[in-house]
């Protein structure tokens, strides 16, 4: 009896780690464009038109939806790659403006931000912002 009790809790432990193995497992995978990809501006520039620039601005300068690009905020070492990856794959919970949450852009694959992360790197830069 008592190792039956025994049992059913190491069982219950067991599945309770694996869920929680697996919950964190999902919440750590980071979207990565393909190995190899050499990220183009000229192709970000049209991506981004069709996919950001509704709420960041077709001159990346914000807009009463969203935040503009061209902002310190936004630069390479506030805010680096990686976050517009999560950015598109995952969304972003308001914390830096007024303008609500980010919905995730799943029309976008990793390659896809890539292009568009160097468009407006590039523009960034431009701006002296970098
Ligand atoms: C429907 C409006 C909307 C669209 C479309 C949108 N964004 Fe956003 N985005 C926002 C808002 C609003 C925020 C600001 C959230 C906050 O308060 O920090 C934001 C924030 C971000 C951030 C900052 C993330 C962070 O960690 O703070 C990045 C990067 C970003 N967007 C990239 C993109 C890219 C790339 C696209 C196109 C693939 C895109 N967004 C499309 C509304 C939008």
């Amino acid at each position: 009896m008592k190792r039956e009790r025994l049992t059913i809790a190491a069982a219950a432990a067991f599945l309770l780690l694996s869920i929680v193995g697996a919950a964190q497992a999902q919440s750590m995978k980071i979207p990565k464009p393909s190995e190899g990809l050499m990220p183009n501006p000229g192709r970000g520039k049209a991506l981004y038109a069709s996919h950001c620039s509704a709420c960041h601005g077709a001159d990346l300068k914000g807009s009463d939806k969203g935040p503009p690009m061209l902002h310190k905020v936004y630069e390479p070492s506030h805010h680096s790659d990686v976050a517009f990856q999560l950015a598109a794959a995952r969304g972003v919970r308001a914390h830096h403006w007024q303008f609500g949450d980010m919905a995730p852009v799943p029309a976008v694959t990793p390659d896809d931000v890539a292009h568009i992360t160097a468009f407006i790197r590039a523009e960034q830069r431009k701006v002296g912002i970098q």
